[in-house]
């Protein structure tokens, strides 16, 4: 008998790091062939030799998801490689670890831009392209356990999380009688480049709060990579990766004064917090 996701064609986005290097490489290990992206072609190469050496077909789309026709090549490129895609990960995004009036407009603007829009743009062409070929498919995106609950330093990325959380269970529910499957992601503090980049700890030399975390929230991205292959097996609403933040978001959302006491106690090593002169001497740029 075959695997089940032998020989389907996979589009992942951020593939030069973390989640969706580790995505990519555990979704070809299942047989799937990838159709991968990120702007740094060095990484991107990187990845697409460790898909060829599993036996699977990769090909390379360089860019930036807000770029115009960024979507539409990356679609275009896997019609034109395999023919057609089955499932779509958008996965690229970014933080920023800053107190939300340290965001200027164009800061704030610029997250929303590429963790929301841009993977919503991305899901949306793909099913539209999935209804007009008549085909099933499976379109999923990385939102995140702080789509449920926040951190002050977090607002601004939270606010994105929740949005794509929000419209995946929207499609969910708009999509199922066409056989299109839509789940969103919510992994918790996950050891890849994220943190680095949300603190700017090269330009910094700031610690980011992922230093804090407790161990039961912090977890490897190959972890996050098994759980959306399993669920790309047997697609489901929602895929977690800590049971302790699926029931702490649970309870987080029901009743927020436990949410302010739990999170005192971690509050003082966020540099959001910090006097305003103390912050402002940490503030980070964002990522273009
Ligand atoms: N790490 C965590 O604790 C955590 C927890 C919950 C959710 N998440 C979510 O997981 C996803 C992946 O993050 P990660 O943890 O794997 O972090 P990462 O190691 O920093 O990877 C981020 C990826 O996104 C790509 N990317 C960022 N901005 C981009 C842009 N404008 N255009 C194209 N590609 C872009 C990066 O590639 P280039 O820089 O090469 O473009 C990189 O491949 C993100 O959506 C993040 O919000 C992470």
């Amino acid at each position: 008998m075959s695997a089940p996701l032998e020989g389907r064609v996979f589009v992942v986005t951020g593939v030069s790091s973390g989640i969706g290097r580790s995505t990519a490489i555990e979704a070809a290990r299942a047989g799937m062939d990838l159709v991968i992206t990120g702007r740094r072609a060095d990484r991107l190469a990187e990845a697409a030799k460790v898909i060829e050496s599993l036996g699977r077909r990769v090909v390379s789309v360089v860019g930036d998801v807000t770029d115009e026709g960024f979507t539409e090549r990356l679609l275009d490129e896997a019609d034109r490689a395999f023919g057609r895609f089955d499932a779509v990960f958008a996965n690229a995004g970014y933080g920023a670890e800053r107190r939300v009036l340290d965001f200027s407009e164009t800061e704030f603007r610029r997250m929303f831009e590429v963790n929301f829009f841009a993977s919503a743009h991305l899901i949306r062409d793909a099913a539209r392209r999935l209804l007009a070929a008549r085909r099933p498919g499976h379109l999923l995106m990385c939102s995140s356990c702080v789509a449920r609950f926040t951190l002050p330093g977090y607002g601004p990325y939270s606010a994105t999380k929740a949005a794509q959380a929000m419209l995946c269970r929207s499609m969910r529910y708009e999509l199922k009688e066409h056989g299109i499957e839509v789940s969103s992601v919510h992994p918790v503090t996950t050891t890849t480049e994220f943190f680095e980049v949300a603190a700017d700890t090269k330009r910094t030399g700031r610690p980011s709060v992922a230093e804090h975390a407790p161990s039961y929230f912090v977890q490897p991205p190959e972890r996050v990579a098994r759980a959306v292959v399993r669920c790309l097996v047997r697609p489901r609403a929602e895929v977690w990766t800590s049971f302790s933040a699926r029931l702490g978001a649970a309870i987080f959302t029901a009743f927020p004064s436990i949410a302010d006491l739990f999170l005192a106690r971690h509050l003082r090593y966020i540099p959001a917090c910090a006097p305003p002169d103390e912050s402002s001497k940490s503030r980070t740029s964002p990522q273009s």
